[in-house]
């Protein structure tokens, strides 16, 4: 059975008593039912570790370097994520395959960092409006997914995916919940087919998730949790995200 999980992507939004005051709303309204967690801007961990210890809640980082250790000035390795005592760390979103250009392949590099560190990589996937009125969005993301695959092996068990939709993302515009159900459908197929563990990797839907439009988008079969961008930074509408997840 997949656990639904929801996870705040908080971006590059925050300060000091922001934060704080969204943790406490968050760690307010426990217990949930779904697994919860947040991902914070990294100078923040440290803190957001202090503020969520033994509390249930995860934390996590929205990316990792694809390295080791060494001379990479401004990348952050996974060990280092890991020393943070971050569960998860959010690969290959679209703004960074956009805005610094990562490739898949670069994408499939940072997941292995993760998972080799025990931090469990959150895999973003996605096609552009271009890209789906071309009718080609499950070749898209099927090729983004493929490169995680093609280098993880049966490890890929180990990861989360998350369909974001780039056209939905921050526009205000959600897939519709079959839409992202025909998507997810077919994500999970290809997770089945490449490994022993496939078919239990969480796949999140992400792109304008809201406390009105969560349950029916979590409701569908494949669709194991969101990830949650705008809505994650106002602790009584990602609370109330949460709660719909279960
Ligand atoms: P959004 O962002 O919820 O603000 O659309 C989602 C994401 O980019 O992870």
């Amino acid at each position: 059975m997949r656990n639904k999980l929801v996870v705040g992507n908080w971006k590059m939004h925050g300060s000091r008593p922001a934060n704080a005051e969204l943790l406490a709303g968050i760690l307010a309204a426990r217990p949930y039912a779904a697994d919860v967690a947040v991902c914070a801007p990294f100078p923040y961990l440290g803190e957001t570790a202090v503020a969520l210890a033994a509390s249930g809640i995860g934390w996590g980082a929205q990316d990792c370097s694809a390295h080791e250790q060494g001379a990479y000035t401004g990348e952050v390795s996974a060990a280092m994520l890991a020393e943070c005592g971050c569960r998860y760390a959010i690969v290959g979103h679209s703004e960074r395959r956009a805005y610094h250009a990562e490739s898949d392949s670069l994408v499939a590099d940072k997941a292995a960092a993760a998972l080799a560190h025990g931090v469990t990589p959150i895999v973003c996937v996605g096609e552009t409006l271009a890209e789906r009125d071309a009718g080609r969005t499950e070749e898209v993301v099927a090729r983004q997914l493929a490169a995680a695959i093609d280098k993880l092996g049966e490890r890929v068990a180990g990861i989360v995916v998350a369909y974001e939709p780039v056209w939905a993302i921050g526009t205000g515009r959600t897939a519709t919940p079959a839409q992202a159900q025909q998507v997810h459908r077919a994500l999970r197929a290809q997770l089945q087919a490449a490994a022993a563990g496939g078919g239990g990797v969480r796949i999140l839907y992400g792109g304008s998730v809201k406390p009105d439009n969560a349950a029916e988008l979590f409701g569908q079969p494949d669709i194991d949790g969101g990830l949650i961008g705008g809505a994650s930074l106002k602790a009584v509408d990602f609370v109330a995200i949460c709660r719909a997840a279960g």
